[in-house]
């Protein structure tokens, strides 16, 4: 049983999202998710439309998903890969090399970002008016 985790703010959930999280659950047979909570957003200088409590219930809702926890620092990846017995760590490859120091507990893999989507241009596109891409 391999056991795979990965994170993100997962805000207006779209399908960069949706494949990160059925590419990551492919890697193994069970996903934990860590959604950045609201306060740790402002650390990272993001203002979310949906709060945690929205975010949080729509990604355990995607049945790659098995388990959300909530992200609160940049620190605690150590104690979350401990505490799930975690074999593989997923980011999306924008994140390319920043989590390496994690090799020494898991694997660690960067997947692939899908193209042309992201929560900032879908944020951009409405205030713009313009219309989303297929
Ligand atoms: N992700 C992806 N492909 C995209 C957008 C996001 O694979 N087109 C991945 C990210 O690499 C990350 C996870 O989805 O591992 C959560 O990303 P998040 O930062 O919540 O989404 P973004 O759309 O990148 O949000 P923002 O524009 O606010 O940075």
């Amino acid at each position: 049983m391999k056991r795979v985790i990965t994170y993100g703010t997962f805000d207006l959930f779209h399908i960069g999202h949706l494949n990160i999280l059925k590419r990551a659950r492919e890697l193994g047979d069970y996903l934990v998710v860590g959604v950045s909570s609201d306060e740790f957003n402002a650390v990272k200088g993001k203002k979310c439309a949906y709060p945690y409590g929205h975010r949080s219930r729509i990604v355990e809702a995607i049945r790659f998903v098995d388990k959300v926890i909530p992200e609160h620092s940049w620190e605690q990846k150590e104690a979350d890969i401990r505490e799930n017995a975690i074999d593989i760590f997923v980011m999306g490859d924008d994140w390319e090399g920043k989590f390496d120091n994690l090799r020494s507990l898991c694997e660690v893999v960067y997947l692939p970002r899908t193209p042309d989507i992201s929560t900032t241009e879908i944020k951009n596109e409405i205030a713009s008016g313009s219309k989303p891409k297929d």
